[in-house]
């Protein structure tokens, strides 16, 4: 059952709560209040004790972005995939290996868990993939897995701002793209090189961006958050 008080443009920001210990998110989230619905927890803290607050979270009608990005045989994916479900997880990223999207899929089946696939770490250059065995570059590789899922039924894909366009334009409107790497005008890009603006990200196609820093590490964060909200609701006006 969706929330009573479920407003699916707020959804559209979701943010990571890129914090070591479940304190001080518990904090942050308390701090952020209503302006934000939806946050993203990831591998740190969720294996430094943030399981427990994804069912609080969850439990508090806000929405769950669990980015332990998985990998492993089908079997194994899929049965892992069916127990996060039950955490009443929304999103979950695994590596989009055609087995792994499978067996995700299977496993979030009868559920509301959204499998998004990760196409290639931005991490990685074209190099890292030679080096790693691939024929392709990055461009090709993001480009066949993105397929790929589509084809496995999976619901998204997360990926860069900048593969926004052309990922749009090749899987068309059925997959959910989510995309991190957002900086509002002016914040500080940290390690992020290739970034968008909220409304930019938007514009060329995202349903959802992942904002951390600009959010947790900011004086205020709540007016941080609630400024960004704000862009949101100008591009959907
Ligand atoms: O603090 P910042 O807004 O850069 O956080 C972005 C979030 O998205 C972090 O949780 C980061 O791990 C994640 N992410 C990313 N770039 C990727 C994949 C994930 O920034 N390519």
């Amino acid at each position: 059952m969706p929330h009573p008080n479920r407003d699916p443009l707020r959804e559209k920001l979701i943010v990571a709560l890129d914090l070591p210990e479940p304190a001080q998110a518990r904090a942050m989230v308390e701090r952020l209040g209503d302006s934000v619905e939806f946050y993203k927890i990831g591998m740190e803290l969720a294996y430094g004790g943030g399981f427990a607050l994804v069912e609080e979270l969850a439990g508090a009608g806000k929405q769950v972005f669990l980015d332990l990005k998985l990998h492993d045989i089908g079997n194994t994916v899929e049965k892992a995939t069916a127990q996060i479900a039950r955490l009443g997880v929304r999103f979950l990223t695994v590596h989009a290996f055609p087995q792994t999207l499978a067996a995700a899929r299977r496993g979030a089946e009868g559920s509301a868990l959204q499998v998004l696939g990760v196409t290639v770490m931005t991490s990685y250059d074209d190099d890292d993939l030679a080096a790693a065995g691939y024929r392709l570059d990055v461009k090709g590789l993001v480009a066949l897995r993105a397929l790929q899922a589509k084809e496995a039924g999976i619901a998204g894909l997360i990926l860069s701002p900048e593969e926004l366009v052309a990922t749009r334009a090749l899987v068309g409107g059925d997959l959910l793209l989510v995309t991190p790497g957002v900086r509002p005008a002016g914040a500080a890009l940290g390690d992020q090189k290739r970034v968008a603006t909220p409304a930019e990200a938007f514009r060329r196609g995202a349903d959802h961006i992942v904002v951390g820093r600009p959010i947790v590490a900011a004086p205020d964060p709540r007016e941080a958050a609630l400024a960004i909200q704000q862009e949101i609701a100008e591009v959907f006006a």
